[in-house]
């Protein structure tokens, strides 16, 4: 089992990060998964996409060739997106831009965890609920995380944690993970099974 975490904000230092290694360790900790990769778009290192993207630009492919094959051998995806003006970082819509027809994401389970320096934090769920599975077919869980005010919760120094808080997120995360793992061992029935095909219908309706 092997999930990867994809941190959405492209600013250095930022808080999603430190909430994505947080759920990193947190998952090897609780012995949910044998592996983990953690990719973040910190500093955006994914450039815009472009159409020589679809004619096999060698860039294009050198690029995305080594993240494809991460994004593979996954089984499940946790999504970190900080709520930036009510909506999930450009860059972050920019990677699910590169995932169709290779079916990276596709037919795999995926946890939202957004993050919100304040009372934020519906609108990326709602926004990539929306709008970013229909060609990837990554499969969001019904259940996710909204981690508001996140300056006092997951810092690396306890001391910095608010405790009731913190008590409360560590709980909810764990139940969470957990329930990654139970969708992801089942997922995987589904997408054996051949039914899920991209060849015909590369994009979704
Ligand atoms: C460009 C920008 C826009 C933001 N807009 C919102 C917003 O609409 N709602 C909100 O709750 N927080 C907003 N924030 C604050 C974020 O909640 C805060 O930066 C938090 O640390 C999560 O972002 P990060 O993962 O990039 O650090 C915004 C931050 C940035 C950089």
């Amino acid at each position: 089992m092997k999930i990867g975490i994809i941190c959405g904000s492209h600013r250095a230092n930022s808080q999603s990060g430190k909430v994505a290694r947080y759920i990193e360790n947190a998952l090897l900790v609780q012995g949910l998964c044998e592996s983990t990769w953690l990719y973040d778009l910190a500093d955006n290192p994914l450039p815009l996409w472009d159409e020589s993207i679809w004619a096999g630009d060698a860039q294009w492919r050198q690029t995305l060739t080594p993240l494809s094959e991460e994004l593979k051998s996954c089984d499940g995806f946790v999504v970190v997106s900080p709520e930036w003006h009510g909506m999930a970082p450009a860059g972050l819509k920019n990677f699910f831009l590169m995932w169709t027809a290779g079916g990276e994401l596709a037919h795999k389970p995926a946890l939202i965890v957004t993050v919100s320096t304040a009372d934020g934090g519906s609108f990326p769920i709602a926004e990539l609920r929306m709008s970013s599975y229909k060609n990837s077919r990554i499969c969001y869980l019904p259940e996710h995380l909204i981690i508001r005010y996140v300056d006092t919760v997951f810092n690396e120094n306890p001391e910095h944690n608010k405790p009731d808080a913190q008590e409360y997120f560590d709980k909810r995360l764990a139940y969470c993970l957990e329930m990654l793992r139970e969708y992801a061992l089942a997922f995987t029935q589904i997408r054996e099974s051949g039914k899920t095909s991209l060849e015909i219908y590369t994009s979704g309706m």
